[in-house]
């Protein structure tokens, strides 16, 4: 079955390809490369043997969107991953947000109208906000977004979920991410951040190898055992098998309509400990130092995934050493073999 996988060079995305290649599907790829890099399929066909198709082009282009459908009407399901995603950017280029991530959005479920199809959609545990139970379940209040990329995300939630009252014949499925990190076992895909790392994992790798001097951990008098921010870390492959679990689902007959789930592991760490994970599975010492805190920042957050245990018949398999090591073993990789 052919499905299409938008954003599909990403970090995500490029696992997310791997993933469904060993399930048996056909990964079909549109990316404008904006954050991405064309010899991320090289790396691909290094891991699954052969260079899945890829066509690039910007899915604001309603054009070439809609040239794309009529010439690949046997897609069975999408997988949209193509969107801007750096929380302090979208504060000063709100419009480059909205534009970008509703855009593409409206233009492929367009395209594809009245099409049966499976569509799974990237949304993120930031709907929630600073959650006032935890570990927070899919029912928790959507709480007001704290930037416009966290918008884009809950009101794209809301057109999936509109789209589908409305007698759409798409089914969808919306995946809240936690904090995604780490690599592909083989080191030959991962994170590829453009400039200085926004995201925790990436600086700290991209410290230990000398590439920054040091991390600044922002902040330690939060209200959490060693006083630094809480999240639910998740490896990149367990989620990409999230999305081949969340096409599996909608490919029963019994599901209808719309769905969400929270992907993550159920645990939460704070920063510290994440720090001393790294060092403890990797034996680098990470040079780093307290800072303030990171204005917009959540205390602490962490899902409950039974949803997804028992619905999606999905867990998340490892553990927050191989996060680390796997996202070392890719700095290392990348750093040794610059794209
Ligand atoms: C952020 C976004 C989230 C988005 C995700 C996408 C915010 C508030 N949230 O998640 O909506 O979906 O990115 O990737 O921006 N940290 C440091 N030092 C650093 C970097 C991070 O201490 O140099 C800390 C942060 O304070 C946080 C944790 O590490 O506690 C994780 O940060 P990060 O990787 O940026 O992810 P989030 O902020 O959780």
């Amino acid at each position: 079955m052919k499905i299409l996988v938008t954003g599909g060079l990403g970090f995500i995305g490029s696992h997310t390809v791997v993933e469904l290649v060993n399930a048996g599907y056909d990964p079909v790829i549109i990316d404008d490369l904006s954050n991405s890099n064309v010899r991320i399929l090289d790396q691909i066909a290094k891991i699954i043997g052969y260079k899945p198709a890829f066509h690039e082009f910007d899915l604001c282009d309603a054009k070439a969107v809609k040239d794309f459908a009529a010439n690949n009407p046997d897609i069975s399901g999408i997988i949209h991953f193509a969107a801007s995603k750096a929380v302090g950017e979208s504060v000063q280029l709100p419009l480059k947000y909205y534009r970008n991530n509703f855009y593409s959005l409206i233009n492929i479920l367009q395209a594809y109208e009245g099409s049966p199809l499976n569509f799974v959609f990237s949304s993120s545990c930031t709907v929630y906000g600073q959650p006032d139970v935890l570990p927070v379940t899919e029912d928790a209040p959507v709480k007001p977004a704290e930037s416009p990329y966290g918008n884009t995300k809950q009101i794209a939630e809301e057109i999936l979920r509109d789209v589908v009252a409305a007698g759409s014949a798409y089914k969808v499925i919306a995946l809240r991410y936690f904090n995604p990190v780490g690599a592909h076992d083989s080191a030959m895909i991962g994170e590829l951040p453009i400039g200085v790392p926004q995201n925790l994992v990436p600086f700290i790798t991209q410290t230990a190898i000398g590439k920054r001097e040091k991390l600044t951990v922002f902040g330690d008098k939060y209200d959490t055992p060693d006083g630094s921010c809480i999240r639910d870390y998740i490896h990149v492959v367990d989620l990409a098998r999230a999305h081949v679990a969340a096409l599996k689902l909608m490919e029963q007959s019994g599901f209808n309509g719309y769905d969400v789930f929270n992907i993550g592991t159920g645990k939460g760490y704070t920063v510290l400990e994440v720090i001393s994970a790294f060092e403890q599975s990797t034996g680098k010492k990470l040079n780093y130092q307290i800072g303030p805190p990171r204005s917009g920042d959540i205390e602490k957050v962490w899902g409950d995934v039974s949803k997804s245990t028992q619905k999606l018949h999905w867990k998340a398999e490892r553990d927050i050493d191989t996060m680390m090591s796997s996202a070392w073993a890719w700095e290392n990789y990348i750093t040794q073999n610059p794209l």
